[in-house]
């Protein structure tokens, strides 16, 4: 049945070290800007109902909202690294205070995005480092991965032509957009086991059938564990 049970545990989360036994199965959401994430995670959630969890980064918590608005204040400048480690700390709140206790209630917790926005917007395309920025991130969730990571994959050019906000980061343009699309490509192909990517340059409903069947795969992958 479509959407219909619980999951099983969450592989990716166990393997990473998590705090206790996860139940429910963790969907974040990637893409440069105007990917069309939000539109994507509106749609999923609406398809699988009361069990969804809905969760923005960053964000979802108290903290993480004043965060947030700390970080898309256009009258602010960051240095790399105090940005990174904002971006961070939001996120240590919502796992330990949302995400984590959802999972345990076996929901499905639906996050439009996640550490790999940091990866691609910290650590490549400002130049902080991959792995320096993964691993303040793995301090900072305690090793929470998602089960699936969905990348909207859409060409920098077409996503500016969308509505939109201008926001802090997103007013830097193109070139950066440009560094988030390539390093995004990059993580998606280099953990094939955990991303799915999904041609996004396409109506929403099309795209959205695809995020229907990966969630569906993912959710039979982990109940077969
Ligand atoms: N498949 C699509 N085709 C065309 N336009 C789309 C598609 N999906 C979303 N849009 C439109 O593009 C704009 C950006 O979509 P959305 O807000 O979902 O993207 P986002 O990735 O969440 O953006 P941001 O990174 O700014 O949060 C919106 O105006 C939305 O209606
Ligand atoms: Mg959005």
């Amino acid at each position: 049945m479509l959407f219909g049970g619980r999951a099983g545990h969450s592989p990716a989360a166990c393997a990473a070290g998590t705090v206790g036994r996860v139940t429910g199965l963790f969907v974040t959401l990637e893409g440069i800007d105007r990917s069309g994430k939000t539109t994507q995670a509106r749609l999923l959630c609406d398809a699988l109902g009361a069990e969804a969890l809905a969760i923005r980064e960053p964000g979802g918590t108290a903290v993480g909202e004043r965060v947030r608005d700390l970080l898309k204040d256009p009258s602010l400048t960051f240095g790399p690294h105090a940005e990174a480690l904002l971006f961070a700390a939001a996120r240590a709140e919502l796992c330990r205070r949302v995400i984590r206790p959802a999972l345990a209630e076996g929901r499905v917790v639906v996050c439009d995005r996640f550490v790999d926005s940091s990866l691609a917007y910290q650590g490549e395309a400002r130049g902080l480092g991959v792995d320096d920025v993964r691993e303040i991130n793995a301090w900072a969730t305690e090793g929470l991965l998602p089960d699936l990571t969905i990348y909207l994959a859409v060409h920098p050019a077409a996503a500016r032509a969308r509505a939109g906000r201008n926001d802090r980061i997103e007013s830097e343009g193109a070139a950066l957009q440009e560094a988030v699309a390539r390093a995004y490509d990059r993580l998606a192909e280099s953990e094939p086991g955990r991303w799915r990517r999904i041609d996004a340059d396409r109506p929403a409903e099309d795209v959205h059938a695809d995020v229907v069947a990966a969630v569906e795969a993912a959710r039979a992958s982990a109940a077969a564990l």
